[in-house]
């Protein structure tokens, strides 16, 4: 009953968001008051522009810039020789922020409410242009659960994918796809029809061991979720390792589990859910906010939340753990203050540990990953909560800080995209793409390239758009990308072939 109840309510909810969003109006957008009250007269409602009082904010190109920050200077300073007020005395700062996001998210046609599940999804024909290198679009299969989480190329060209709420299969070279594989961890499909994002006890990162040819080992990082539980459920982060052998799961070891202790009410959207081995072994396990009560957990030392973790590939504590010394710290704590870690990669060429982070509003960032460094949530983001406040809990949990503390991001990707998963390209398809960041996005169904030097941001494209929710980006063993796509009539996975037509 109990249930039934809490699904017809989160059913009826997200009838009503729906008839809203399809009428095409902005129902929680709390930034919208802030636009109609004081810009829309000269800009008009659709940003259009108004004849005579003020020039068209999307579809244009700003002569004062158009990266979030530009635009919060248009506004703080205006025009006032041109018909610009400034604002500086008339808003807050955040409140100017908050716009200068609006209007960003607005020109790249990414609505707040919009999260792109169920749009058209129609792979590129013919041969995409890019900078650097020019590819086709291949698709391998379009036959997986509408939530895939991972995929990890096998050296013999099949590929791994695990489905959140399914578990583990195997694709072939040719996109057939086998049957879950059997007693992998239990995942649980709770089955909301509509409700894509939410859950407890799901499937997440697979990857491989570094020496999976002569080991086999495959690694799992799931939410183990409470057997005896009633809605909502409770759950937490867990790694695994085991071997796949004739469909099964076999030789199962624990390698990292918190345990029923951690277990939390937060849906598992926020667990982070990625691996990722280093040069020497390693594993680095990411946590999001899964935190039991409010967001104190994520500052707190001693909880796993907000955590990229580091153990042996066993699941040993490694002596030289950052925080082993104290006491009450967690000890496999490498770094804290992650709000959303979606992605997680090492640079072997480098030595260096790189993740995206999804943000509030805005706020997406990739940061270089230092031993005991703190990234700032709850305490700071250049992102704005989603009610348009900034991001400043310290007042709220009494914790004081300095922000010269707290590790900035490498590149700010705001407005967000909804970053997720990405790799670092090393292969010999796409030589001209050697070094640059593939990242994926999800609301703004993008995939970039990045390009850093010495660790500062140098330039970004598109490298296609208007696809799906990007939920993976890998390179194979053949040296080819491959993406995984999330999408309501099944979720996809498609490869980047290097084109002839250069
Ligand atoms: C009284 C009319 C008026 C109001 C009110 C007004 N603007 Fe403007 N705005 C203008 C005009 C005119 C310009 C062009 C100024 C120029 O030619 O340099 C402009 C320019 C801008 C630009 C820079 C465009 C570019 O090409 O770089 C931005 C951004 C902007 N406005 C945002 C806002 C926001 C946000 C608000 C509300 C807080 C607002 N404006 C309110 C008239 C107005």
């Amino acid at each position: 009953m109990k249930k039934f109840l809490y699904g017809f309510l989160i059913l009826v909810t997200l009838i009503i968001v729906g008839i809203l969003v399809v009428l095409n109006v902005d129902p929680f957008d709390p930034f919208e008051p802030l636009y109609s009250e004081n810009c829309a007269g000269c800009h008009g409602t659709d940003m259009m522009g108004v004849e005579n009082s003020g020039p068209a904010l999307v579809g244009s190109v700003l002569t004062g810039g158009d990266s979030v920050t530009e635009i919060s200077r248009s506004i703080t300073l205006g025009a006032p020789g041109k018909g610009m007020p400034a604002w500086s005395d008339e808003l807050f700062e955040e409140d100017i922020r908050a716009l200068a996001i609006y209007i960003a998210e607005r020109r790249v046609d990414r609505l707040f409410t919009d999260f792109k599940v169920d749009a058209s999804l129609t792979l590129p024909k013919g041969v995409v242009k890019s900078e650097k290198e020019n590819f086709t679009v291949e698709l391998v299969t379009d036959r997986l659960d509408p939530l895939p989480f991972s995929i990890a190329p096998l050296p013999d060209g099949r590929i791994l994918v695990s489905e959140k709420m399914k578990g583990l299969r195997i694709v072939s070279q040719n996109g057939e796809i086998s049957e879950l594989i059997r007693d992998t961890p239990e995942v649980h499909d709770d089955n909301f029809e509509l409700i894509l994002v939410w859950g407890w006890g799901w499937m997440l990162d697979v990857e491989l061991h570094p020496d999976y040819e002569n080991n086999g080992w495959i690694y799992i990082h799931h939410t183990e979720r409470c057997t005896d539980c009633v809605l909502p459920p409770r759950s937490m982060n867990r790694v695994v390792r085991g071997r796949i052998r004739e469909g099964r799961w076999v030789d199962e070891e624990e390698i990292w589990a918190p345990g029923e202790q951690y277990y939390s009410f937060i849906p598992d959207v926020a667990a982070g859910g990625r691996l990722a081995f280093d040069e020497s072994g390693y594993l680095y396990i990411s946590v999001g906010i899964k935190g039991r009560s409010n967001f104190h957990d994520i500052q707190d030392l001693s909880t796993p939340y907000g955590k990229i973790h580091r153990v042996h590939d066993d699941g040993r504590v490694p002596k030289d753990n950052p925080f082993v010394e104290f006491e009450l710290a967690y000890p496999t704590t490498w770094s804290y203050g992650h709000r959303s870690p979606q992605g997680l990669e090492f640079d072997p060429y480098s030595g260096e540990l790189w993740s995206t982070e999804m943000g509030p509003r805005g706020g997406d960032e990739l940061n270089l990953l230092l031993p005991g460094r703190n990234y700032g949530w709850p305490l700071y983001s250049k992102g704005l909560d989603y009610d348009g406040t900034p991001i400043e809990y310290g007042k709220q949990l009494g914790i004081e800080f300095d922000l010269n503390d707290i590790e900035q991001p490498v590149v700010d990707l705001t407005p967000g995209p909804a970053v997720s998963s990405f790799t670092l390209y090393r292969g010999n398809k796409f030589p001209h793409w050697e070094n640059s960041f593939l990242v994926g996005s999800l609301r703004a169904t993008e995939l970039y390239r990045i390009v850093l030097e010495n660790n500062r941001y140098v330039r970004s494209e598109v490298l296609l758009t208007k696809l799906a929710r990007i939920r993976d980006v890998e390179v194979g063993f053949d040296g080819l990308v491959y993406l995984l796509l999330e999408h309501a009539d099944g979720g996809q996975i498609i490869r980047l072939v290097p084109s002839k037509d250069q």
